[in-house]
């Protein structure tokens, strides 16, 4: 089987490192690609959000399978365009994108399929915004409606801040929409999805703020670990039962079906499960750590889900392991990322027993070399018996990469490993419908 993955991130390089594992598949080609990436496989300078060059290059290429990586190309129609040139591809339409790329959209499907999430409204004004912000009270929540690479959210106690956020919004002709806090820990599921089955893979927790503690800025995510040990017995089954079947059943009867990866990123509040958002693409950090456990060949399981015949893939198989993933990034992200700065240290983080780098935002320069080229820089990526043996290893080859102006947070998994998080009774079990369908 020949793969083309589509994309320039730490994901792609973890999908594109997982399908060269995979003895089914016999050559993978990237584009654009990263430094890391192009080690790897060829890559090809092509505009990745571009429907017709990617269905052109496909097409060229000869290949079996197209797997989309970002959130972008998959909300341009670069899955439409590969199908129509009759070539199974894994991520879904424009249409069914719209789960992520729109927040309002996202509800009104949760709302039919049952799915329990934050009471929302949406706003597109200030007026609007002021009277959802007092109805539900702070901590107030306020998302930009469109796509923001993870940063658009904004959750304050300091109810001008949130108007600011809300405004910054309107004044580019946007809308937001307005939640309820939710309490409890966060979990990352991505379930696969092929239009009609659906199939988990292992929960991560990965880590949005830039600062230890859970301080600063959203980020894109600053590192994750996988599996969960303390997440409550049941919670995957849940989240097919309750989230990703209705969802996926709800987007076939729209005449438009999810194929690809639902990444249903959840709370686990004191009052039950709750969907905080839906993302149509794997998750970033969380794919370096989850594809390093994962033990069925990729290539096969992503073109299962391309073709429709997920309901006849082999039973998922994991490593015994915790895979810990600790991004570095660039100085000044999330803000206005510095760029062009060498990197060195990484054949010593790849020569570690258990650890790989996985690049990001690198490319090489003239002379060949490996220089930074985006805010999140690359991750190390580690194996261990259990959490702390990878968090241990993990941060031994974060000691050892340089990049100066880097940063990155210390306490990637501490808490878990402490044994600190604590799940409410009530996170699962007893979900409640916020509306049936008759
Ligand atoms: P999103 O882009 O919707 O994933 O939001 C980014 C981050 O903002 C989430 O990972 C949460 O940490 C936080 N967040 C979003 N919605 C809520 C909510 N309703 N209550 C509390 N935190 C939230
Ligand atoms: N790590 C969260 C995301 O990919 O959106």
């Amino acid at each position: 089987m020949k793969v083309l993955v589509i994309g320039p991130g730490g994901r792609e390089h973890a999908i594109v490192r997982s399908l060269l594992a995979d003895p089914n598949v016999s050559e993978v080609h990237a584009a654009p690609g990263n430094a890391g990436i192009s080690k790897l496989v060829p890559t090809h300078a092509i505009d990745g959000n571009d429907p017709d060059s990617v269905a052109a290059l496909a097409t060229k290429l000869g290949v079996d399978l197209v797997v989309v990586g970002p959130e972008a190309p998959l909300a341009a129609g670069v899955a439409d365009a590969v199908r129509a040139a009759g070539i199974p591809v894994f991520g879904p339409s424009k249409a069914a994108a719209q789960l992520e790329a729109s927040k309002a959209f996202a509800k009104q499907v949760m709302a039919e399929a049952g799915v329990p999430t934050a009471m929302a409204r949406v706003a597109s004004n200030a007026e609007e915004a002021a009277d959802a912000l007092d109805t539900f009270g702070a901590p107030y929540v306020v998302k930009d409606d469109g796509l923001a690479a993870g940063k658009g959210v904004v959750v304050t106690n300091n109810r001008d801040e949130a108007l600011a956020h809300a405004q910054s919004c309107f004044d580019v002709g946007g809308s937001v929409v307005i939640e309820e806090f939710l309490d409890g820990p966060e979990v990352s599921v991505f379930v696969l999805c092929d239009g009609r089955n659906t199939v988990a893979l292992s929960p991560a927790q990965d880590f949005k703020r830039i600062f230890d503690n859970d301080e600063g800025p959203n980020t894109g995510g600053m590192g994750a670990y996988t599996p969960l040990e303390w997440a409550p017995e049941g919670m995957v089954q849940e989240v097919i039962d309750r989230v990703a079947q209705p969802t996926v059943n709800e987007m076939a009867r729209r005449g438009t079906p999810f194929v690809g990866v639902l990444f249903v990123g959840l709370a686990l509040t004191s009052r039950g499960t709750r969907v905080i958002e839906f993302n149509v693409r794997f998750g970033d950090p969380e794919t370096q750590a989850v594809l390093a456990r994962l033990r069925t060949p990729l290539g096969s399981l992503l073109m299962a889900a391309a073709k429709g015949e997920l309901d006849k893939a082999e039973e998922l198989r994991w490593s015994k392991d915790t895979a810990v993933a600790v991004v570095v990034a660039s100085e000044n992200y999330p803000d206005t990322p510095r760029t062009g700065d060498r990197i060195r240290g990484l054949k010593k983080v790849d020569e570690l027993d258990g650890v790989h780098v996985i690049h990001a935002g690198t490319k090489l320069d003239d002379e060949g070399k490996v220089v930074s080229a985006g805010g999140r820089v690359l991750a190390v990526v580690a194996l261990g018996t259990d959490l702390v043996e990878a968090r241990e290893r993990a941060y031994d080859g974060v000691e050892l990469v340089q990049l100066e102006g880097g940063q990155f947070r210390t306490d990637i998994g501490r808490k878990a490993a402490r044994g600190e998080i604590k799940v409410s009774s009530s996170a699962t079990g007893s979900l409640p419908v916020t509306k049936t369908k008759a």
